[in-house]
């Protein structure tokens, strides 16, 4: 994988276009491991990625599903969670300040571990009830709904590392990261 421009469709299966993200994010986590790739751009397009994949997902996936009752609250918030818990370990690898350094790989592996821990928890607890549970019609409006707000975070530099603090601190502010880990300004 040498091109990591990320693909905007604008319609589709809420479950397929998640699915294919995680894939994509995958491949990006990849590419940031191999020495021979353009470390640097792939770091970029990583975090724009995941940043406007998972705000879109809180913003009106899990509600929705929620409110359909395809989801509970408990889900919902625990998804949360793991947003905020892999922002965090993402902010690390943004203040790496170069890419072919031990604190790169660290940081590197540092978000791997919880963002892998995530997508295989949102698959088969959230994506799976959703095959299951949503009619094809709420899927497609998810999908649409979804696309809408993920390609204009993508536009608009979401994994910057001006952002990421500032949604860093606005999940300890809201109590989705346990306060005591709070790093000193
Ligand atoms: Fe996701
Ligand atoms: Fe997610």
């Amino acid at each position: 994988m040498t091109d990591y421009s990320i693909p905007q469709p604008t319609s589709g299966d809420i479950v397929d276009l998640i699915t294919a993200d995680h894939r994509l994010l995958e491949d990006l986590m990849r590419a940031m491991r191999d020495e021979s790739a353009d470390r640097e751009a792939a770091r970029v397009a990583f975090s724009d990625l995941l940043v406007a994949h998972s705000e879109a997902e809180e913003d009106n996936v899990y509600p929705k599903l929620k409110s359909k009752k395809v989801i509970d609250g408990e889900e919902e918030e625990h998804g949360e969670e793991e947003h905020a818990a892999t922002n965090e370990a993402l902010l690390k690898l943004l203040q790496a300040k170069g890419t072919d350094t031990q604190k790169f790989e660290d940081a590197l592996e540092g978000v791997a571990e919880v963002l892998n821990h995530h997508i295989g928890e949102e698959e088969l607890s959230i994506l799976n009830p959703a095959r299951e549970d949503a009619s094809e019609e709420l899927r497609q409006e998810l999908g649409t709904q979804w696309l809408v707000k993920r390609n204009e975070l993508l536009e608009s530099g979401a994994g910057s590392l001006e952002n990421v603090e500032k949604i860093v601190k606005k999940a300890y502010d809201d109590g989705l990261l346990p306060n005591d880990e709070q790093p000193q300004e």
